[in-house]
């Protein structure tokens, strides 16, 4: 069918080595299921320089004269016609399949679990908050501390009960136990040593605060942990009175607590001040009226306070006839049990999230 001399346009005979191209494409195709897969058979079979259709292509330079034409016309047909599918193919893929590093902008955020500060952390914070906004500085110390800064200066001679082995965890023997006289080592059982280190490094007038954990030997219930926190206070300076004191912590009690509460200083005992009284706030729960929390008496005992007691200035090598001061101890857990109403001290130690994420104030 060709006219003698002329090359023929016709489709001439299938050629045998693009017909076993086109095969071989054919079973490739069948097995792509990926990108991944479709990447491989397009460089097997279009790769520049030995993919198996353009070596296809290039035989054209073999073939007879007349047989050139129309084979290239049949080889780049295969070419395009790989192309084609491989592209089809690959727009099927990315449809359907999710593929690595394709992101999808219209699915929702994964929301990451974001952490909180733990209760405890919280009532301290406001604690220091409330107290730095009023001049007082905040200040740090040892947890391991001896008999003269935890009990002595603070005129708690050897035989106070106080510093019974039934009270304080101590790492050497007391001074009057059987085994001598040195001075020993124990796990502060409050932070009122602080008064005396403090007051030991400085002269007044001072205005400080002294967050930190204190230990004793208490067993682990609802009301008592053999570790908790404490923030100490004291302020000295010429001219400082009960007034001063009784003002200041009203002010904390209800910055901390709310406006609408009330307070009231009740007489009570520590070696340390004197006269001593114990702060309690209005109960939040119950407006005073009288409920389960605050025991049915309106009232829930908050801090220990008092004018610091000369003895005490002594010690430290103040003129207690210059100076006066207050101070007083607030137990962190004891607040927060307070602030969030809770009952049971233990479920800020036991760290269950179910807890934990209620609590965001
Ligand atoms: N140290 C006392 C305690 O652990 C608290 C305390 C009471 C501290 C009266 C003071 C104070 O500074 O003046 O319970």
């Amino acid at each position: 069918m060709t006219r003698a001399g002329v090359p023929s346009d016709a489709p001439m005979t299938p050629d045998p080595e693009l017909e076993r191209i086109r095969q071989r494409f054919d079973e490739a195709k069948g097995s792509i299921a990926t990108i991944g897969d479709l990447e491989a058979v397009r460089n097997l079979f279009l790769n520049r320089t030995d993919g198996l259709a353009n070596a296809a292509v290039k035989l054209i330079a073999g073939r007879p004269a007349d047989e050139r034409r129309a084979f290239g016309a049949a080889a780049n047909a295969l070419k395009r016609d790989i192309e084609a599918t491989l592209a089809a193919r690959e727009a099927e893929l990315r449809a359907t399949a999710p593929v690595a590093g394709v992101v999808d902008v219209t699915l929702p955020g994964r929301v990451p679990p974001v952490g909180r500060r733990h209760p405890l952390t919280r009532v301290r914070d406001r604690v220091e908050a409330i107290f730095t906004a009023m001049g007082y500085a905040v200040i740090d110390g040892p947890e391991l501390e001896d008999e003269w800064h935890n009990f002595e200066a603070l005129n708690m001679p050897a035989e106070h009960p106080a510093r019974d082995m039934q009270d304080t965890l101590y790492l050497t023997s007391p001074v009057g136990a059987s085994e001598g006289s040195r001075p020993a080592t124990l796990l502060r059982t409050h932070t009122s040593g602080m008064q005396i280190r403090y007051m030991e490094a400085h002269r007044p007038p001072l205005r400080v605060i002294a967050p930190g954990r204190v230990y004793r030997r208490d067993n682990f219930d609802a009301t008592h942990t053999p570790m908790f926190t404490q923030v100490e206070g004291l302020v000295v300076g010429e001219g400082i009175t009960l007034g001063h004191l009784k003002g200041t912590l009203d002010a904390f009690a209800k910055r901390l607590f709310g406006a609408d509460i009330r307070t009231r200083f009740r007489p009570s005992f520590f070696p340390y001040t004197e006269p001593s009284a114990e702060l309690d706030v209005s109960c939040r729960a119950c407006g005073g009226r009288g409920c389960a929390l605050c025991k049915h008496t309106g009232w829930l005992e908050v801090l220990g306070c008092g004018m610091v007691h000369p003895a005490v200035f002594e010690a430290v090598g103040y003129d207690p006839n210059t100076y006066t001061g207050f101070a007083f101890g607030v137990g962190i857990e004891r607040l927060a049990l307070r602030f969030y109403g809770i009952d049971d001290i233990r479920m800020f130690y036991e760290n269950d999230l179910r807890f934990l994420e209620q609590i965001d104030l």
